[in-house]
């Protein structure tokens, strides 16, 4: 039994903005019953100021996709398109006083239809997602999905990506796939929640390497089989040692790089990572 707030049960047991719109300016259709969830949004615009005067919808799905569905029709009346591409699945969640984590991905398929919808009104052709590398065929979710959604939403775990997107879970052949897409963005591209600090006393300076290490570089080791543990830290020198897979690997200087870039990006250009 999933825990749903208040204003979940509110908007899937009156649902508001159900239906169609009679010749609508634009029309966005994301999911497919196959997968199991499908969402029609259309809209009526104002053309002088780009303003959504109406917005309805029909959804295949579970009651919190009828609620996201609802939620967002709500959310988007009023505004200009600009000012309603501004709206992420958060605030979709947000607006419902959150939704269970296994039942985001309903979020995120409003979010997608108001894209599409937008898209269609401006006769921008909606990139098909099927167009790209499908990476669960279950749920068919791509690898551009999987990337947008995790960085989106600052998602790190392959449960996360499930939860968002369904992707990993029906037979989980994909999950390692997903793993590796997930280490690809985050050993790139930081989490945004996280920030560079500046000034750190040495004391804020080591506990923020082994948060980085801990956090974001070891797990991503860890699933390959491999493994570092911090030796000392003394100064702006890391010292590490090499564990697991990683003892020996021909490729240990490309990981000692790509962990020292990581350590400096967060904590401070001067850092240096040697290993024992
Ligand atoms: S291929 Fe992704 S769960 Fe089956």
């Amino acid at each position: 039994m999933w825990d749903y707030t208040d204003k979940v049960k509110e908007f899937f047991l009156n649902p508001k903005n159900i239906g169609e719109i009679d010749n609508p300016d634009a029309v966005g259709e994301v999911g497919s019953i196959i997968c199991g969830d499908a969402l029609r949004l259309t809209l009526k615009v104002d053309k002088e100021t780009n303003r959504i005067i109406d917005a309805r919808f029909q959804t295949f799905g579970c009651a919190s996709a009828i609620a996201s569905s609802s939620a967002l029709t709500e959310l988007i009346k009023g505004k200009t398109l600009d000012e309603a591409l501004q709206i992420s699945n958060q605030d979709i969640a947000d607006f419902l006083g959150g939704l269970p984590k296994e039942k985001m991905h309903c979020s995120v398929m409003g979010r997608e239809a108001l894209e599409a919808a937008i898209n269609n009104y401006k006769g921008i052709p909606t990139v098909v997602e099927e167009e790209g590398r499908v990476v669960c065929q279950c749920f068919n979710v791509t690898e551009e999905k999987i990337r947008k959604v995790a960085m989106e939403n600052h998602l790190t775990t392959v449960d996360d990506i499930t939860n968002y997107t369904k992707a990993g879970g029906g037979c989980g052949e994909c999950k390692s796939e997903i793993e590796a897409i997930l280490r690809d963005i985050w050993l790139i591209k930081k989490p945004e929640k996280l920030t560079k600090q500046k000034k750190l006393t040495n004391l804020q300076k080591i506990a923020l390497i082994q948060e980085i290490i801990e956090k974001e570089i070891r797990p991503a080791l860890q699933s390959d089989g491999g493994d570092i543990e911090i030796i000392d830290i003394e100064g702006n020198k890391v010292v590490i040692a090499m564990r697991g897979m990683c003892t020996g690997c021909v490729m240990s200087g490309v990981t000692i790089d790509s962990i020292q870039n990581k350590l400096r990006e967060f904590v401070g250009e001067e850092i240096t990572v040697e290993v024992q």
